[in-house]
């Protein structure tokens, strides 16, 4: 009777090393919980985003779409001008321009050295931890030292994020798979036209190949 009493004790003892010991390796490793990683973005998507430099209002119709190669902010600053389309290819081009129907249409291409953001551009980024912005739940990440960007917990949708310069997007709607039509992807006639103004690539010679990368298609020039 004493030789199983006894084992019993030894596997209590055991059990007991046992537990203590798992429950030491998770108190002492905060490194297995996994540090949250932005979603990669949808291959084709349509946000309204609210912009605010510096409290100068813009809204922003966003046409991302991947697998075409191409990426659309159509700008229109609050109780100005007509909306101001910046069009970029992925092969580096990039046309602004007023609609033919504008009081004095016009246009300007740009060739810049990087195409449009990839889907999983935010990766690598740094994670900065929880907080509210325009009352949801994000976790945020900072990137390359050039943008604040801030992800609804629940959702994942982008809520918010704010370039280097102080310029902030709020994201209002955020639509998946919405992709536009071909036909508004064609930039007017007179952006091909001989002696049509075409800028340099980015804003000087300083910007990085990061920054013009991850500029490009949020930030207008
Ligand atoms: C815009 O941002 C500025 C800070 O740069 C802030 O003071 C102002 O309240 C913001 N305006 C709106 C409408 O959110
Ligand atoms: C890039 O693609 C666009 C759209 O197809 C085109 O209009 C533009 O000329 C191209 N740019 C270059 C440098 O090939």
């Amino acid at each position: 009777m004493a030789f199983i009493h006894h084992t019993h004790l030894l596997f209590l003892i055991a059990f007991i090393l046992f537990s203590l010991r798992t429950a030491a390796c998770v108190a002492s490793s905060p490194e297995s919980i996994p540090v949250p990683t932005p979603a990669p973005w949808p291959e084709q998507f349509h946000a309204l985003l609210f912009m605010n430099y510096s409290g100068t209002l813009s809204m922003i119709d966003l046409w991302y779409d991947w697998p075409n190669g191409r990426n659309f902010n159509i700008i229109q600053d609050q109780l100005g001008g007509p909306p101001l389309y910046d069009l970029e290819w992925n092969n580096g081009t990039s046309f602004f321009y007023t609609l033919p129907s504008s009081p004095s249409p016009s246009c300007r291409s740009a060739q810049l050295p990087v195409g449009i953001l990839r889907p999983n551009w935010l990766d690598g980024a740094t994670y900065l931890g929880r907080t509210s912005v325009d009352g949801f739940l994000c976790d945020h990440w900072e990137k390359a030292d050039f943008i604040r960007y801030y992800e609804d917990v629940a959702s994942r949708r982008p809520v918010h994020w704010v370039f280097y310069s102080g310029r902030q997007a709020h994201v209002m709607t955020f639509d998946v798979g919405a992709a536009l039509a071909d036909e508004y992807w064609q930039a007017p006639a007179y952006c091909f036209k001989e002696g049509c103004a075409s800028g340099g690539g980015g804003s000087g010679g300083s910007d990085s190949f990061e920054s013009v990368l991850l500029r490009r298609p949020l930030e207008h020039i």
